[in-house]
């Protein structure tokens, strides 16, 4: 690209960003290509889970390249990739491509989402190697063209992803910081399969139920009264919420054409004994899943123990991985 004296022929810079498990779920798109959620969501940020990424502005590149954990990545992901950079060089107006080197500290295959630490930290290091200045808020509206659930790992902590009705009017930001509430995230990994149907492709289904209108008109509702609960560290209106609305964005799913059927018989009985552990057992932990079969259990820190002890006896098919609330989306120093 470019021609002509080169002040600076290389422009790099490294970012991490970790990954979110929401409360209140982004299902659906008013805008798919614009990445406009159907509801606002809220979220908190993991912070075992992250994705380091160095982006390194390349005149001397003929096209974007990009790894994965040392890899060359797929063609789908590169695709992905690629579109995410042409719309970060036509912000930034830079007319070099890129070599993206990404990590994730978790392990990849296990149906933990990694869209969403990848598009923030991509994006954050872009810009940071472009010498791009941004508000958060616009570093959030700009991850969020790249995977929507990445718009909320760029604040930090507790987050409210508001779907507004333009580019710049959908972006997240932070009500809460971690430390104010110590809630872990227990993962219960069931399947180390690949998703049949990921998130992308999901989100195109939503509309097709008839569920959906409901599920998204009584979203504000919930969005308030989960905010409330973890301003005030209520546990059990929390737990009651979040379970409402993982169901609730399950029943959608179970009932779009055609029907996106997450559920594996160990998802349903983790969820069973969750609510048991908590009404008869008085363990303050509550369930959501995501576009696949693994097991959410936010529970109390003091908890975490207890559940994830609990979660290893009920069957020998059950891995669990652990992580806390995590920071906001930032560079890091050279290495
Ligand atoms: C079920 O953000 O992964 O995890 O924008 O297509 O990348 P894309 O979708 P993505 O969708 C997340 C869906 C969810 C719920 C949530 O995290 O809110």
């Amino acid at each position: 690209m470019g021609s002509g004296p080169l002040v600076e022929a290389r422009k790099t810079a490294t970012a991490r960003a970790h990954s979110n498990i929401a409360f209140v779920k982004y299902w659906g798109n008013r805008d798919h290509s614009l990445r406009l959620p159907a509801n606002s969501s809220i979220s908190m940020n993991l912070s075992a889970l992250h994705t380091t990424t160095i982006v390194d502005w390349n005149r001397r590149l003929g096209e974007d390249l990009l790894t994965i954990n040392g890899k060359a990545a797929g063609e789908g992901t590169l695709r992905r990739v690629r579109e995410h950079l042409d719309v970060l060089r036509r912000r930034f107006g830079m007319d070099a491509f890129a070599s993206v080197a990404s990590r994730n500290n978790f392990p990849m295959g296990t149906g933990i989402a990694s869209s969403a630490s990848a598009f923030a930290a991509l994006t954050v290091a872009a810009a940071a190697a472009a010498r791009f200045e941004l508000t958060e808020r616009e570093m959030s509206a700009l991850a969020r063209l790249g995977s929507g659930s990445a718009a909320r790992s760029v604040p930090a902590g507790y987050v409210e992803w508001l779907a507004g009705s333009s580019h710049e009017t959908s972006f997240a930001e932070a009500f809460a910081p971690p430390q104010h509430w110590d809630l872990v995230d227990v993962i219960a990994i069931v399947s180390r399969e690949h998703k049949h149907v990921g998130s992308s492709a999901g989100h195109m289904t939503a509309a097709s139920s008839a569920l959906q209108p409901a599920r998204v008109a009584s979203a504000r509702a919930r969005i308030d009264a989960v905010k409330q609960s973890i301003m005030r560290r209520d546990f059990d209106r929390f737990a009651s919420i979040v379970e409402e609305d993982s169901n609730l964005m399950h029943a959608v799913m179970m009932t779009s054409r055609p029907p996106l059927l997450y559920w594996e018989p160990l998802s349903l009985m983790i969820m069973k004994a969750v609510r048991r552990w908590r009404q008869q057992e008085g363990i303050a932990v509550c369930y959501t899943l995501d576009a696949g079969p693994n097991v959410h259990c936010i529970c109390l820190a003091s908890d975490a123990g207890a559940v994830s002890g609990r979660l290893l006896a009920l069957s020998e098919g059950i891995e669990v991985m652990q992580s806390g609330v995590g920071a906001g989306a930032g560079v890091m120093p050279p290495a």
